[in-house]
Formats: structure tokens, C-alpha cells, sequence
């Protein structure tokens, strides 16, 4: 008798079971989506930008980038396509190894940096700050609008800024760094902002573009801008843009 109830209702119950199992995991992606904590600021609705694959080859040789590369404070005011974003962020921190290994290296692999674009013109993408996820090779929206002047205003006044394309700011955890080496890892994670900004540097120069690393910046006043959690602090700025 049991078997024959159990025998007829199984399959219905089963499949039952089988919608309501698929609807919480549906409702349950639909949260995560909407709601990212990130920290200081809660992304509502996290919207991602999927990047063009970068080239892991070039046209102009290394020497030539280096022999080129000078600091650029003068832009022509032309918009930067989303490939040249694509390539920038990648020299910055992309992706090179099967073993998640970047382009530029880190004590002890431990990747501190956190790296941020503020756009304002660049071609196929709203002006925001994003957040770049090197593992995926993408943009998080963190803010709608264009925020290089306030940047600007917060790196000293340096109103050259706001005429760049889109600013590139180098953040950092610390902790990941100095929860190992101590307090000398503090030396780590500044010596890892030079050489991902470097990357970024000969990048441009590659591309027909040039910049500056700006170290001259309110701290407290540019982490607004960004809105940045509590735990990042901002190291490095690039303006990049076509020089004029
Ligand atoms: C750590 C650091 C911080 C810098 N900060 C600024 C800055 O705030 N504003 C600026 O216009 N240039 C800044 N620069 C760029 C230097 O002024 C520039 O590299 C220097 O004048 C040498 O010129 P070059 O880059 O054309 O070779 C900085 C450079 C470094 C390495």
C-alpha cells in the first residue's frame, strides 16, 4: 500500500521539487546580482562590463616604447577606444599564467593592488569609475557620471588631469601584503604600484598614447571620489590620453 502511494506520487512530487529547487537558485543569483558588497560602497544591481581580449603582441618593439615613454600633461582631447581601456588594464594587471600570474609581478604572489578607471572619454563606454576584475578580465560599475575633474581638484588642483582620457588609479590592501612580510611589506606593495604603473606607461606608448603617474593627491579626498571601501588606499594615479 505504501509503495503504490509512494509509487504514484514520487515523479509528481519530484518534479516539484525540481521547480522549486531551480526558482531559489534563480531568486538566489538574482540577490547576488543585485546587491555586492564591496565595502565601503554596496553595489546595487553590479553591472559588468565584458572588455575586448587584449593582444599579447605589438607592433612597436620594447625599446622603442622605453626610448619614447616621457611624462605627457597635454592631450589632444580625443576620445580612447575601449581596446586601447582593454590593453591599458591588462599591462596593468591582466591575467598572463594558467596559474593566475599577472604582468607585473607581486611579493609572494599575493596581488595587493586593486585598480580602478575613471572614464570620461572613451568610445563604448558611459563615463564611471569602474573597477577592473583581472581574472575575468572586466569592469565593475562602482559610479555613473565623470568624476576626472574632481579627481583633478583632489590630486593638487592639477586641472590637466580632467583633460585625459580616463585616469587609471592604482589601490591597494596592504594587509595582503604585510600579513606576511610585516611592516616591510608595506615597501612591497608601493614598489608593485611602480611597476604596474610603469607597465601602463610603455603600454601607452605603444599605442600612440602617453601619460604621468601622479603621486600629488589628497589621500582622504581622491578615496571619496572613488568611494572606496575603508581598507584601500590609493597609491598612484595615470591620466592617460592621445598627446597633443
Ligand atoms: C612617484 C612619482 C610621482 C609623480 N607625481 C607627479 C605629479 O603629481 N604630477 C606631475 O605632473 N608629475 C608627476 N610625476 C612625474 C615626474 O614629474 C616626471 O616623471 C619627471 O619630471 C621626469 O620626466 P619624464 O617622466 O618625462 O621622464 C611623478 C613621478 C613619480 C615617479
Amino acid at each position: 500500500m505504501r509503495k503504490a502511494f509512494y509509487g504514484r506520487c514520487a515523479p509528481r512530487f519530484f518534479v516539484l521539487r525540481i521547480i522549486l529547487a531551480s526558482a531559489l537558485t534563480a531568486y538566489a543569483s538574482l540577490l547576488s546580482a543585485r546587491s555586492v558588497d564591496t565595502g565601503r560602497h554596496r553595489v546595487i544591481a553590479a553591472e559588468i562590463i565584458v572588455l575586448p581580449a587584449p593582444h599579447t603582441a605589438g607592433s612597436m618593439s620594447l625599446e622603442e616604447a622605453l626610448h619614447r615613454r616621457d611624462s605627457v600633461r597635454e592631450f589632444l582631447g580625443t576620445p580612447m577606444s575601449l581596446e586601447d581601456v582593454s590593453q591599458l588594464l591588462w599591462a596593468a594587471q591582466g591575467i598572463t599564467h594558467d596559474d593566475q600570474l599577472r604582468t607585473a609581478p607581486s611579493a609572494g604572489a599575493l596581488y595587493p593592488l586593486e585598480l580602478y578607471l575613471v572614464g570620461g572619454d572613451v568610445l563604448n563606454l558611459p563615463a564611471g569609475i569602474y573597477r577592473y576584475l583581472p581574472q575575468r578580465h572586466r569592469l565593475e560599475v562602482i559610479r555613473r557620471g565623470d568624476f576626472r575633474a574632481d579627481l583633478a581638484a583632489a590630486a593638487m588642483h592639477q586641472d590637466w588631469l580632467k583633460d585625459s582620457a580616463a585616469i587609471l588609479v592604482f589601490a591597494a590592501v596592504e594587509e595582503r601584503t604585510t600579513a606576511k612580510y610585516g611592516s616591510r611589506g608595506r615597501a612591497y606593495v608601493h614598489a608593485e604600484a611602480g611597476h604596474a604603473a610603469q607597465n601602463v606607461l610603455l603600454q601607452a606608448v605603444a599605442l600612440g598614447l602617453g601619460g604621468t603617474p601622479v603621486g600629488a593627491f589628497d589621500d582622504e579626498w581622491s578615496a571619496q571620489v572613488l568611494d572606496l571601501p575603508a581598507e584601500e588606499k590609493i597609491l598612484y594615479l595615470v591620466p592617460i590620453g592621445k598627446p597633443r
